[in-house]
């Protein structure tokens, strides 16, 4: 194995690591929504960030990614942070994962129970769907049993809910160190800086190449210079390039999915099948090699890791984890060596309850990294 895990409290650790010495930094940090109940989910995330944002700013080289999943209702705070440590807010990646629940209240049943008013259950039927929203009848497609509002504000308010939509992405916020000089020259100098776009691309299929390509063949000299060109964003067809044969230019936005309508611009494994894809993002995570289940709240798939750890960092960076779980971030760098990277990494994670009592995390990820 190249690299290891501490236990212990990030700060405490990162306080042992030199000068400029890290590549890059690819953690899940907590929330601060006290997520099902973690104690580890709790305070002020600006304070908590600013404290590790400055001590990353130290450890990484110039150049250096920091990339943070984060949360929409916390991740500004994260990112001030990290802009007065010093570090340069550089992109945000949005993935899309689609699958996740609304946990919103009904506002109607809301003034019904405030008033102590029972709903008795009602025949009426809502539709939900069918031809246009229409009624299809019986065996057509109907919809829940809905019981009726009994007060009037109840009434009023029927159908609205308490605040948020379906959280379908996660923000994963993206700084760097500032460049010493020009890329050329830090990348010299620190050997990183620069984003391996080539290893990150979206394959695009046969289909889609072709596309490309003729409509790159038709490009027609237009009269307007290129600075017209810019600044209106006109005759952008003009100028359409032939297909990489190493696939897409990858977005800000990612998705591990293939049924969606944008997944042949932001999926970068779209030759795995549904099926295959979901065995690779769940077996993988959750079961382990006893038999035992992966019980970390908020495992992340190591795939994704993967991706955004070849995007950052030089095959042979020096890569940290400072939030690391069940060591999602550790498995991923043992696959990418076994596939010919050479990184050395290192994933901290305090592992423990508000009683200083181990939440099993580190077990969980030795039995990860044994099972590669
Ligand atoms: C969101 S989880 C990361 C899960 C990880 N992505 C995975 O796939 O398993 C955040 C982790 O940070 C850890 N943590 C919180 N505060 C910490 C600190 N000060 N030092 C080290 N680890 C900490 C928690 O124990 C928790 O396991």
């Amino acid at each position: 194995m190249n690299g290891k895990i501490i236990k212990g409290d990030n700060l405490k650790v990162m306080s042992k690591i030199k000068d400029n010495y890290v590549d890059s930094c690819i953690s899940d940090f907590p929330y601060w929504l006290e997520f099902m109940g973690n104690h580890w989910d709790k305070g002020s995330p600006y304070e908590w960030s600013l404290d590790r944002a400055r001590e990353l700013f130290r450890i990484i080289k110039h150049g250096g990614f920091v990339l943070i999943f984060g949360h929409a209702k916390t991740n500004h705070r994260v990112k001030a942070a990290f802009e007065d440590a010093g570090f340069n807010i550089a992109d945000e990646i949005d993935w899309l994962y689609m699958t996740g629940f609304p946990k919103n209240q009904d506002i109607g049943k809301l003034f019904d129970k405030r008033a102590g008013a029972k709903r008795p259950l009602s025949e009426k039927q809502r539709p939900i769907g069918g031809k246009n929203g229409v009624y299809e009848g019986q065996g057509g497609n109907w919809g829940e049993t809905i019981n009726e509002p009994q007060t009037e504000l109840a009434k009023i308010w029927d159908g609205w809910k308490t605040t948020g939509l379906k959280p379908a992405k996660e923000p994963i916020m993206v700084f760097q160190k500032p460049l010493e000089g020009t890329y050329c020259n830090n990348i010299e100098k620190h050997g990183c800086g620069g984003m391996n776009i080539d290893a990150c691309r979206i394959p695009s299929s046969e289909e889609d190449k072709k596309m490309m390509n003729d409509k790159s063949s038709k490009n027609i000299t237009s009269n307007y210079s290129d600075k017209e060109a810019k600044i209106y964003g006109a005759f952008a067809e003009d100028k359409a390039m032939p297909a990489n044969e190493l696939g897409r230019f990858p977005m800000n936005i990612i998705t591990l999915d293939d049924q969606f309508w944008f997944s042949k611009w932001a999926n970068p494994f779209p030759q795995w099948t549904d099926q295959e894809l979901s065995k690779k993002c769940m077996t993988k995570e959750k079961t382990l090699l006893d038999g035992t289940k992966n019980t970390h709240p908020t495992v992340k798939p190591v795939e994704l890791i993967k991706w955004l750890i070849k995007l950052v960092t030089p095959m042979n960076g020096v890569t940290l984890d400072i939030t690391a779980g069940s060591c999602t971030h550790g498995v991923a760098c043992e696959e990418l060596n076994r596939d010919g990277y050479n990184l050395k990494w290192c994933d901290i994670e305090m592992d423990e309850d508000e009683n200083g009592k181990s939440l099993g995390y580190i077990e969980i990820a030795n039995k990860r990294l044994k099972a590669i």
